[in-house]
């Protein structure tokens, strides 16, 4: 089964539950069923990858490999939905109010490895990596088709949002599921 179809089943099972999926819960499960697949991640020295793991229905679930140095631009997320958990290594996450239509930083904490977070739609945030190397898994719903860019000044543009690897590395990998002989 494609990594994909079982990252489906997990949203299917939780979506069935009382309790209603955040993101952020979804994280903490994808990212269990993640593990076995983690030695298929690529990295750069240009830039943070960007991973498509499956875009279905109301989810997009992402991952991103960072190394040192790779931070985002100022960003929102135009109102979507998300949740963040890392895998492997360390972030830091800046927050930013918008009191005058300018970023202003009001939070900033690092988030380390199992750290899972929900980010709200509102959100206007900056991450870089901590650590040599690291892994971040991202739920959105619905999915993240564009993100506001942000600098000093205020909104710069809306861009879209997009991948830096193709479906291969991971959303079509192929692996034995967890529990399976
Ligand atoms: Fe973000």
């Amino acid at each position: 089964m494609h990594f994909a179809e079982s990252v489906k089943e997990v949203i299917r099972d939780l979506s069935a539950r009382p309790e209603r999926p955040t993101p952020a819960l979804l994280c903490q499960k994808v990212g269990a069923e993640l593990e076995r697949h983690l030695d298929r991640v690529v990295y750069s020295n240009d830039r943070y990858m960007r991973h498509p793991i499956l875009l279905w229905d109301e989810w997009e679930v992402m991952l991103i490999a960072w190394k040192s140095g790779q931070i985002t631009p100022i960003h929102d997320h135009r109102g979507v939905m998300g949740g963040m958990s890392v895998l492997s290594g360390g972030l830091s996450e800046e927050r930013f109010g918008t009191p005058q239509e300018k970023p202003e930083l009001f939070d900033s904490r690092n988030r380390a490895e199992g750290d899972l977070s929900d980010i709200g739609p509102t959100v206007l945030h900056r991450l870089a990596p901590t650590t040599p190397t690291a892994i971040s898994l991202h739920i959105y719903r619905p999915p993240l088709r564009t993100m506001g860019i942000w600098d000093a000044t205020g909104m710069l543009a809306i861009m879209p949002s997009a991948f830096d690897v193709g479906e291969e590395v991971l959303a079509h990998a192929t692996g034995v599921p967890v529990g399976g002989a």
